[in-house]
């Protein structure tokens, strides 16, 4: 309940709101693009090491074992990364540190739901710009004044990819302002623009643990990009929280980055669960986005997308449906394990055979 308590700004933020965490555990939860196969043997023991009377004092405030590991598994220097409580939270500081001008914001018209939440809470201006019909992201679009761009890649909700080339395009033409590719899901299918970091002063990459290393409970999020962006960010994140990532978060990111093994296979499966889930969904009629995602995105042209979500969900599924224009007829289904995708299909096959 609103109360005159409230700071004038709480009054108009349209809070961001997540995937459901359902309390029943006989549901199958592909709704929230967790990791079906779990994190590698190295981080629980990680964590289990760090169970000890030492978690009496504080964790280190700058994470440097953290961004030491992050710098050598992508060859850059600790002065290009940053650290945060998940990826959700290094974006809440990019909007506040490098996104807060004149200049209007400019991001896709369908991409992630938090970009405009952050707008609000930071007083950003911003403009959409359209995707094409196929959902393809072109550039070109971007070319007009901006006190930023920011766009997830591959996208979410639509799992497109957009190629590096197209990224090294705009960011030659756009050199006034920070281009933010926040690559959530890059591990599923694309190569990531850290490869561009040092070309472009403008540039910075956005990366989660939650999605490809499994790890969406840990809350660990990281950007890499050039050290004046990286100091930005760390400006902002020293004026609102020392520890961010408590000592556990921070023994458990190390190993995760250390168990490549574990990441390859997990990662291959995860692929290879998507070709099958995508040529089961286009078996049963729909049509289907192609994905570099942990999810595919994907609509029946005979069947109404919130009725096969509430349908789906008698059967114990579920999925994630957005209520907005152009995408309201799609849903989001993550690629869960065998088992998962099996019971979606077998579902989805019996719904979509009634009447
Ligand atoms: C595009 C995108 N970016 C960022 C995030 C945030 O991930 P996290 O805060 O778990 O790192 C998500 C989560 O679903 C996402 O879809």
């Amino acid at each position: 309940m609103e109360t005159s308590y409230w700071s004038p700004v709480v009054r108009l933020l349209t809070p961001y709101v997540p995937g459901e965490q359902p309390k029943l555990s006989n549901l199958v939860k592909l709704n929230t693009n967790e990791n079906p196969y779990g994190p590698s043997p190295r981080v629980l023991e990680a964590i289990q090491a760090e169970l000890s009377d030492a978690l009496r004092l504080y964790p280190d405030p700058n994470a440097e074992r953290l961004k030491q590991a992050i710098a050598d598994y992508y060859g850059v220097t600790p002065t290009q990364v940053f650290v945060g409580n998940g990826s959700d939270e290094v974006l809440a500081h990019v909007f506040h540190a490098l996104f807060q001008h004149p200049a209007p914001l400019l991001f896709p018209d369908i991409t992630y739901s938090f970009y405009p939440v952050y707008c609000g809470l930071y007083g950003i201006d911003f403009v959409t710009v359209p995707l094409a019909d196929d959902f393809t992201l072109n550039v070109a679009d971007y070319l007009r004044p901006n006190g930023g761009i920011i766009f997830a890649n591959p996208n979410a909700p639509t799992g497109r990819l957009l190629p590096l080339a197209d990224i090294d395009w705009l960011l030659q033409r756009n050199r006034d302002s920070v281009v933010v590719v926040d690559e959530a899901y890059i591990d599923f299918g694309g190569d990531t623009a850290i490869a561009l970091v040092d070309r472009h002063p403008n540039l910075l990459i956005t990366q989660t643990l939650s999605k490809s290393r499994s790890l969406a409970g840990l809350r660990v999020g990281l950007a890499v990009g050039p050290p004046e962006l990286i100091e930005a960010l760390e400006r902002v994140k020293n004026s609102f929280n020392s520890y961010p990532l408590d000592r556990l978060a921070i023994a458990g990111a190390v190993a995760a980055f250390a168990d490549r093994g574990h990441f390859e296979r997990t990662r291959q499966a995860v692929i290879a669960s998507r070709e099958q889930l995508s040529a089961a969904l286009a078996e049963l009629g729909f049509e289907v986005l192609p994905s570099a995602a942990n999810f595919v995105f994907a609509r029946h042209p005979q069947r109404d997308a919130a009725g096969l979500a509430g349908s789906l969900r008698e059967h114990h599924v579920i999925v994630r449906h957005f209520r907005q224009p152009r995408i309201d007829q799609f849903l989001r289904i993550t690629v869960g394990g065998p088992e998962q995708n099996a019971a979606l299909i077998a579902a989805l096959g019996q719904i979509v055979a009634e009447r």
